[in-house]
Parts: C-alpha cells; structure tokens; sequence
C-alpha cells in the first residue's frame, strides 16, 4: 500500500516473519515495513499511517519526539509541568502522563480486536475532552486531536513520516540518548511490557537492533533525519545525558525554547516534580498505576526482578550490562551508521 507520504507499507511475511516471531511473541496484529528505508512497526500502521502523516499540527503545539526510551516520559513531564504546573497546583497534574500528554500512535499498540475481557476503559482525558469518542476506534488519536491548546504532544515516528511542513507550523523537543543505554532500556521494556514481549538474550536483542529489526527502528536514521534539522529555529535537540548532567541548565535553555518566562520557585518545582524518584513514587506514565501491576499487560517477573517502566534512570548504566561482544558491536555500529556528525555523551 502507498502512504501520502510517498511510502509503501507491506506486512512482514516469509522469512522475515519467523525470524522477528522467534523472539518477539507480543505484536497481536503483526509488523510492517515502511519502505524504502525499512521503518518497523506494529500491523496497525497500515490502516493509520496516513492519519499519522496528515495529522494536523498547530501554532502551539510542542512535540516531543525521541526513539523508545531516551527520556521521552521525563521530557513529556518536564514540559507539561513547565506549561500548564509550574506551581504545582494544576488539578489535572495527578492524571496519567499520557493523558496530559497524548501519544499520537499509541492506537498501533492495542490490538484491533482487543481478546475478550481486555476492554479499554475511558481515561479521565478521553471521558472530559472526547464524550461522543469511539473508544474501539483509534482512541489515542482521538485524544490528541481532542485535547485543549496549548497541546503538548508525544510521538516515537521521525520527521519524514509527518508532513513536511511540521516545524514551520510547531515547536519540536527532539531527545536522544546513547545508544548502548537506549539498547538495555528498550530491552527491559521489551521484556515488561506483553503486547510487545520478546523472549530472546540481550545478544540476540543487540543483534536485532543491529539489523534495524526493532519497532521504531532504524535508530540511525532516526537520529540522523531529526540531527540534521537542529539548527531550525522551533527544534530543541537534546541528549538524555545532558538533562542528567545538568537539569537546571537544561530547564532553562527548554525554558527559552518554549518562552515558559519561568522564576526560580518555579524552575525548582518543575525539577523537584520531574525527579527520577518522584516520577518513579507517582508511577503515573499510564492511564493509572494499577497497570503496573497487572500480568497480563507487564510481566510481574521481570518487574520484580529488574524493575519496571522507572528503572534505572541513569546514564552509563550499560557499562555493567553489555558483554564485551556486545559492545565492539554497538561501537562498529555507532562508526558505521551514525556518521552524520552526531557525538553521543
Ligand atoms: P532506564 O530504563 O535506563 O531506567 P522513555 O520514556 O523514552 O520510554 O524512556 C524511559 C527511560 O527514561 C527509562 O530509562 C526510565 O527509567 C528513564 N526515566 C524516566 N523518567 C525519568 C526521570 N525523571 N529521570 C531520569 N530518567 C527517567
């Protein structure tokens, strides 16, 4: 099928299908390619990729984009908490992070026939901003469409698969992360979370990633599509490791970016709020935190043993985790692929 992007979308079949199904068991409604630059998705991209690429950006609007986990929740909270919270006394502040942040394609993580006894129940966004909504239809793409201005949005799809226009029209929080951490998160994640469970070694994950066979994949270009627009003047390129390194820095430089005219107090509460510990205490990425803790959507093993979505939140972390093996790999793949200019930290 040809998008309006210009690309073709094939289901993965053949071949290809087995290899990716040996390890990666979630994915209800499949994979698809993008093509030509091989872009991997889950099924449900085929039926809304177009709404995606058509999807209409407006004058207030701030997007973050990141690949999976490279600081996508923590930016979602900083920002949010910058433009609606920085006194900390927005009422809707206890609601989950996606509901105050919608994720534009969240829908092609739910199945399209949710199973029997798996009903996707009404969000406090969703029952306020979308009354008459569809919550069988793509209701995460209702909600972003629905939500008041000023919208802060969230998204993993790069540039290329929006309209061209989409930084003359929006502000853009692009946010990257080396990739050897990027590589144990996603891999934790993948483990966690069962619609999109894999079930493979971190060698065979590393591998994968490697041949850009993971969802969202290629990191590369990715980064590189996003690298190369960073001197437009409504996109903040940020590292993971520099909001690490030095959050009070960053917050002001996000700070003018946005034009948010925050005071200390303020700057001070968005830190503390934003905290990995209080983000970790509050659990609230998803729609309440009782998902947390049910097995049929996390793997109550592995949150138990690793921990679940607010792991580590450190940078280096992948100094202990990756063999030597996996990180002659990464290096080769690092000098291979991200030869555009990019240093990571
Ligand atoms: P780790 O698995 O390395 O701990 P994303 O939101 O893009 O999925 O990224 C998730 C990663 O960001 C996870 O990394 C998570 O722990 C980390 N993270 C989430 N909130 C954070 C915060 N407030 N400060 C630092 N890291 C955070």
């Amino acid at each position: 099928m040809k998008l309006d992007s210009g690309h073709t979308v094939t289901a993965v079949e053949g071949e290809e299908k087995a290899k990716l199904k040996k390890h990666f068991v979630g994915y209800p409604d499949g994979l698809v390619r993008v093509s030509p630059d091989r872009w991997l998705f889950p099924g449900r991209y085929m039926d809304l990729g177009n709404d995606y690429y058509n999807f209409e950006f407006r004058k207030d609007d701030v997007l973050i984009m990141t690949y999976p986990k490279c600081g996508t929740t923590w930016t979602q909270e900083i920002v949010w908490t910058m433009r609606n919270n920085p006194d900390l006394d927005n009422p809707d502040a206890p609601w989950a992070v996606m509901d105050r942040v919608p994720f534009i394609e969240f829908d092609l993580f739910f199945p399209k026939h949710p199973p029997e006894g798996m009903e996707i129940v009404a969000t406090n966004a969703f029952q306020r901003y979308c009354p008459e909504g569809d919550l069988r239809g793509a209701f995460n793409l209702q909600l972003s469409r629905a939500i008041p201005e000023p919208r802060t949005l969230k998204t993993h799809l790069p540039f290329s698969l929006f309209l061209p226009d989409l930084l003359e029209k929006s502000k853009v929080i692009y946010v990257a992360r080396n990739p050897k951490d990027m590589l144990i998160s996603y891999l934790h994640h993948h483990r966690l979370l069962r619609n999109q469970e894999f079930i493979g070694t971190l060698e065979e994950f590393a591998d994968h990633f490697i041949s850009d066979d993971l969802v969202y994949g290629p990191y590369w270009l990715h980064l590189k599509e996003a690298w190369q627009k960073r001197d437009h003047p409504n996109l903040h390129f940020v590292f993971y490791e520099d909001l690490k390194a030095d959050i009070k820095g960053e917050l002001k430089k996000l700070d003018a970016f946005l034009g948010t005219g925050l005071s200390e107090d303020q700057f001070a509460n968005v830190e503390k709020y934003t905290s990995f510990s209080e983000m970790k205490a509050r659990d609230s990425l998803f729609f309440n935190s009782e998902v947390s803790k049910n097995d049929a959507l996390y793997n109550q093993e592995i949150r138990t043993k690793d921990g679940g979505f607010f792991r580590q939140g450190q940078s280096g972390g992948w100094k202990t985790k990756l063999t030597p093996e996996v990180t002659k790999k990464m290096d080769e793949w690092i000098r291979q692929k991200c030869d555009f200019g990019i240093k990571f930290k």
